[in-house]
């Protein structure tokens, strides 16, 4: 299971431009920003570059009218040598509702053919149905799967039931095991006996994610890797810290004088790290960047809730001038979790149980407001969750409603080629097609956008002519 120091070779993702650029700055670096650096990353010697995928595909359309597809592409060309890494959210695909198979299918397949190389895929409450589309496709199309299992503490959170979900993982052919901790709580111990466990089980090299929002993370790091872990995602340092990951320059220094090989060229983690400092600095002045997302923060410890999680409950509540009942939220956050079977913190999972903790408290009585999202989870659209739901609950969410037998993404219909006709004129290949349905609003408006942008285009390149 343990391997010994002399073999042990320690891997890692970058993620500057996907998940510390989305912890920090709420993902809104635009490429122009990042094109400069790509080729020089492009020789780092990262296992991988974590780019795309999360909330990259959304923020591109909504706030930076930049098309994700071609960010994707661009990357691809600038990057040549690097393998570029998506995180996917299974049936969820990039959006909040779950998406029939051949929407899956054909995202998956896009996606690859646009560039590429490793899907990171996941399931929010784990259950392993809903990931099964989406890496089949992936595996048959020759991307690199990596199977992700949503970490969280619980009584039927068992470090055999993650090994056994892992082995499931492993019988489904994918290349990697993930084990994602969104929420930064997992402690350097919970790290090294979950990577044992995982490792005798499966032989496949296994990865760990977290965020340094509790202060754990580089020691949650070097457990791991005593434990046998291969790859860890770090972001380049001025972008590290906080609700981000650890330092990639930092983690590569220690291992190294620890006797593991990283791959990594410490002269290119310097020049990477050059060229985001301003970048950084930027934001900070313009306030987009609040230093305190930097910054250590031990609440989640106590209150068992996703840092995240807290500062939307405080808005919430702080909205609805109710900041008094802010303690009773909080203990009635793990009360309603359980109820619901013990569904992990992360989206769309953790706006559920924040709401409903909230109407829970507000109203004064239990459950006597439940949102359509947490009714659509009783019924079962979001997959099965951890535990049993209560059944009084489950009651007072469906009355006599009978929830969804099987897969609710089988309940589907196909939209492609519907959809396809309807933005005839409109959508210039099947990328936008599939943008469109993952995000109708938003990309409509994107559309309008371009649109406008092209026609200005013209008007300009025509007028010297005449003149
Ligand atoms: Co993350």
């Amino acid at each position: 299971m343990k391997k010994t120091l002399e073999t042990q070779k320690v891997q890692f993702t970058e993620t500057v431009l996907r998940d510390a650029n989305q912890s920090l700055i709420a993902t809104r670096l635009p490429y122009s920003k990042f094109a400069d650096i790509l080729p020089t990353m492009d020789k780092a010697g990262y296992y991988s570059v974590e780019c795309w995928g999360g909330a990259v595909f959304d923020v591109c359309l909504r706030f930076l009218n930049e098309d994700p597809w071609q960010r994707l592409r661009n990357m691809r060309k600038a990057m040549p040598n690097s393998r570029l890494q998506m995180l996917l959210r299974g049936q969820n695909l990039l959006g909040y509702k779950h998406y029939p198979d051949e929407i899956v299918r054909m995202f998956v397949e896009k996606s690859v053919e646009n560039g590429i190389d490793v899907i990171r895929i996941f399931d929010a409450l784990n259950d392993l149905r809903n990931i099964e589309t989406a890496t089949k496709t992936a595996i048959k199309c020759g991307a690199t799967v990596s199977g992700t299992l949503s970490y969280t503490q619980s009584p039927v959170h068992t470090l055999e039931a993650f090994a056994k979900q892992a082995k499931e993982m492993e019988n489904m052919g994918v290349a990697t095991i993930c084990v994602k901790d969104m929420a930064g709580v997992m402690t350097p111990q919970e790290a090294y006996d979950l990577i044992g466990a995982i490792k005798s089980e499966v032989k496949l090299p296994v990865v760990l994610h977290t965020h340094c929002t509790t202060g754990m993370a580089f020691m949650t790091y070097l457990k791991a890797i005593e434990a046998g872990v291969d790859i860890i995602d770090t972001a380049s340092s001025c972008f590290s810290g906080g609700t981000s990951q650890p330092a990639t320059e930092t983690l590569n220094y220690a291992l190294k004088q620890l006797g593991y090989e990283t791959g990594l060229d410490d002269a290119v983690l310097k020049e990477v790290n050059d060229f985001f400092k301003p970048i950084r600095d930027a934001y900070i002045a313009e306030g987009l960047l609040n230093p305190k997302m930097m910054a250590t923060d031990t609440d989640a410890l106590t209150y068992k809730v996703p840092g995240g999680m807290l500062s939307n409950l405080v808005s919430q509540l702080k909205a609805q001038n109710a900041m008094d009942k802010f303690e009773e939220v909080l203990i009635e956050t793990p009360k309603v979790r359980e109820d619901l079977g013990y569904p992990p913190l992360v989206t769309p999972m953790s706006q559920m149980v924040g709401v409903q903790a909230t109407n829970n408290v507000l109203s004064g009585e239990r459950y006597k407001n439940i949102s359509k999202e947490v009714k659509a989870y009783c019924r079962g659209e979001y997959g099965t969750s951890p535990a049993p739901i209560n059944p009084e609950v489950m009651k007072k969410a469906l009355g006599d409603e009978k929830p969804v037998e099987g897969r609710f993404a089988d309940t589907l219909e196909p939209v492609f080629e519907q959809t396809k006709k309807e933005l005839e004129g409109t959508a210039k290949n099947d990328e936008d097609v599939l943008s469109y349905i993952l995000f109708p609003q938003v990309t409509e408006k994107y559309f309008a956008n371009r649109k406008a942008q092209e026609e200005k285009i013209v008007k300009y390149t025509i007028t010297p002519v005449e003149e």
